[in-house]
């Protein structure tokens, strides 16, 4: 009684000043003081820049960013920002790379594909005939749309389509294939398929439902590959990695976690580039399964010399202009950091990143294990989480490995002295 109920229908929470919606969030989950100072500390990307980037703004969060080091990729140096929260990735990104003889990358050229689903259609069979012969007349509209695109090169490139047989009836759909040069593309591919749509209806006489960009961008890809010679790893790490590859290639519980150890370097640059990992993740997973079977993104196998020879493939659409990577002041300096000067050279830089930590996670498991080297960095977050500060987090995560005893309580005992 008297107490009011909470409600999450708050009307245009977004129009609020940023001290009313702190205030209606400390209400609603009962913040104390201490947790609201902490919400407002924005750091480096300030309130005005993020209230533009998403809705309903109200805070920061941040990840901790580190940096790789050893990369030599195409004969070019570089120190590669990771953003994210997982003790021991950037040490295996950067061991891996130390240990490689470098890495060769290639991306193909930045094409994405935008789909438009047509239903409705008497005969989907003859009308996408029709379609793809007026098939210069549409690709010249969806020109019209990006000129800024097309003065530096890029623009739609293909149309194509199939007969999509569904619960719902038979379905056209069709691929609008566009270089998106530095974008990620997908604003530009999203306009380009709702211009042409009046175009494609009128010609097919059926209705468009869905024009979107397709994350699975098999035609913007990128590989790499590298070497490890087997007098720096090692006999027992080359038949390790060979023998823990060989288990993902054929057996998909394997193979989801042999990628996440792929995605962890991955999205780890992706985000610190303030690129669309979510776009990355649903295209790499997607292209795993490719074959019609979830396969691992790499592969390994020995080389003439009896090295161990690793090379990755996956879809890589990344952009340097537009979105995050040109307004978040803390992306910006690190694809200044990167020295990329093109997204396809983003994209070699991921695509080594990628094979570098898988790399270096089967290389742990097949030989010592990870959880060793991985209990260090634990011992200390732990060590952190009981409330221990400056000197006192390494001494304490350091007796907790020691006595192979690493908990919260036991922290707490260490720093009462027991
Ligand atoms: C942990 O984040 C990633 C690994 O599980 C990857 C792998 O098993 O290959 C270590």
């Amino acid at each position: 009684m008297g107490t009011t109920l909470k409600t999450s229908k708050i009307s245009k929470f977004y129009e609020k000043p940023l001290g009313e919606r702190i205030g209606i969030l400390k209400e609603f989950g009962d913040l104390t003081d201490e947790e609201v100072s902490q919400l407002q500390k924005f750091g480096a990307l300030e309130f005005e820049t993020a209230n533009r980037m998403i809705e309903n703004v109200y805070s920061t969060f941040a990840l901790p960013l580190g940096i790789a080091t050893n990369f030599v990729i195409n004969g070019k140096e570089y120190l590669v920002p990771f953003a994210l929260e997982e003790p021991s990735v950037v040490a295996a990104a950067s061991n891996a790379a130390k240990l490689s003889s470098g890495f060769e990358a290639k991306a193909t050229a930045p094409v994405m594909i935008g789909q438009i689903q047509i239903v409705k259609v008497k005969n989907p069979k003859v009308a996408l005939k029709k379609i793809l012969a007026k098939k210069k007349e549409i690709l010249e509209s969806a020109t019209a749309v990006d000129s800024t695109l097309v003065k530096f090169g890029g623009g739609p490139r293909k149309l194509e389509g199939k007969v999509i047989n569904t619960k719902r009836g038979k379905m056209i759909v069709l691929h609008l294939l566009v270089d998106v040069r530095d974008a990620m593309g997908a604003n530009a591919v999203n306009t380009m398929c709702e211009r042409i749509s009046p175009i494609v209806e009128e010609i097919s006489d059926g209705e468009t439902r869905l024009k979107i960009i397709s994350n699975l961008a098999v035609h913007r890809t990128v590989k790499a590959k590298s070497v490890w010679k087997k007098e720096i790893i090692g006999q027992d790490a080359v038949d390790g990695v060979l023998d823990a590859y060989e288990f993902a290639a054929n057996d998909v519980y394997r193979a989801a976690t042999h990628n996440k150890g792929i995605m962890n370097g991955i999205d780890a640059v992706v985000v610190a580039t303030g690129n669309d990992f979510r776009a990355i993740e649903a295209g790499a997973h997607a292209f795993a399964s490719l074959s019609g079977k979830y396969k691992p993104l790499t592969k390994y196998y020995k080389d003439k010399g009896g090295n161990l020879a690793g090379e990755i493939e996956l879809p890589m659409a990344v952009g340097l202009v537009g979105g995050a990577t040109k307004t978040h002041p803390i992306a910006k300096i690190n694809v200044k950091l990167l020295g990329v000067k093109t997204a396809s050279e983003l994209a070699e830089v991921i695509a080594s990143v990628g094979l570098a930590q898988n790399f270096a996670a089967l290389k742990a498991l097949g030989t010592e294990g990870i959880q060793r080297g991985h209990m260090r960095l634990h011992a200390k977050n732990i060590a952190v989480t009981a409330g221990a500060s400056g000197e006192r987090v390494e001494e304490i995560a350091a007796r907790m490995v020691s006595e192979r005893n690493i908990s919260v309580s036991r922290a707490k005992e260490i720093m009462e002295g027991k």
